[in-house]
């Protein structure tokens, strides 16, 4: 269950946050739960998201939990209320078991979700619920062009690159459904509509690009990256308005023991 990077840019991250923030919303609105006590936001990141948690349970004990110390400083800043633990999700385990353990966009990070997901069904309290957002777009274009944009670059960053961090949601209900009473999978795409030069690499700058990036020195990361922001001005031209659409799927899970 290694952790590729804990050194995430909060600014780099934030730049797309209202496009970010929708499916948050969605899967926070799937989760039927009035008064929980215990709430943790895993891999909470700028902790936005964890403020939407405490502002929808006031009266819950809330947590945000993520290995990256600047996105906790920043979560940090703008929420000192909320409780915030540094902690790699591969070894997280609650004091106290969860009424609401939320996930948006993070434990595609983690490998072995055959582990991950029935050890989170075991931090929970007996009435209490599992909702996971993850994003699975790894067979689209923005997720493929890596292995093409890399050339020279591709052994630095074949140990990095995590081509199918995330499985079909099949997989997902095999490994739950010994250990939930209740399970509700599905998958949405969103049409994102990107404004500004180049919005696709720039969006993937802050998420699946950031560890890669990471590995490279200042050339080679000039490079990579010019190639890929080619591949995808190919991949997802820019419209007569002036707007690029970015589709990305996502799959969702909301579990009850
Ligand atoms: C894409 S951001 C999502 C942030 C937030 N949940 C949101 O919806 O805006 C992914 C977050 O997961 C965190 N993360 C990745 N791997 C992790 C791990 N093994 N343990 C803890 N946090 C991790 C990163 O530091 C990052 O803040």
């Amino acid at each position: 269950m290694a952790n590729m990077t804990h050194d995430w840019n909060p600014s780099q991250y934030m730049k797309f946050a209202g496009h970010r923030l929708r499916p948050a919303l969605d899967l926070l609105a799937r989760i039927d739960a009035d008064k929980p006590a215990i709430v943790y936001d895993l891999g909470c990141g700028p902790g936005n998201v964890t403020g939407l948690l405490a502002d929808r349970w006031p009266d819950a004990a809330v947590t945000g939990i993520d290995a990256s110390a600047d996105m906790l400083a920043k979560a940090k800043a703008e929420h000192p209320d909320i409780t915030w633990i540094e902690a790699d999700l591969g070894h997280w385990s609650p004091e106290v078991p969860g009424d609401v353990i939320y996930s948006n966009a993070a434990l595609h990070w983690l490998s072995d979700h055959r582990a991950v997901f029935p050890g989170l069904m075991e931090h929970l309290s007996p009435g209490g619920v599992l909702a996971v957002q993850m994003p699975h777009n790894h067979a689209e274009p923005s997720h493929t062009a890596i292995r093409e944009a890399a050339g020279p670059v591709l052994g630095k960053l074949e140990p990095v690159m995590r081509e199918t961090p995330v499985a079909a949601p099949e997989v997902y209900y095999d490994i739950l459904e010994p250990v939930t009473g209740e399970l509700d999978i599905w998958e949405t795409v969103y049409t994102q509509v990107l404004e500004g030069d180049n919005a696709v690499a720039e969006w993937t700058k802050g998420s699946v690009l950031k560890p890669l990036l990471d590995v490279l020195d200042e050339d080679e990361r000039g490079a990579f990256f010019d190639t890929y922001s080619g591949l995808m001005q190919k991949a997802y031209p820019v419209r007569a308005d002036g707007k690029t659409l970015f589709p990305f799927r996502r799959l969702f899970i909301v579990a009850r023991p």
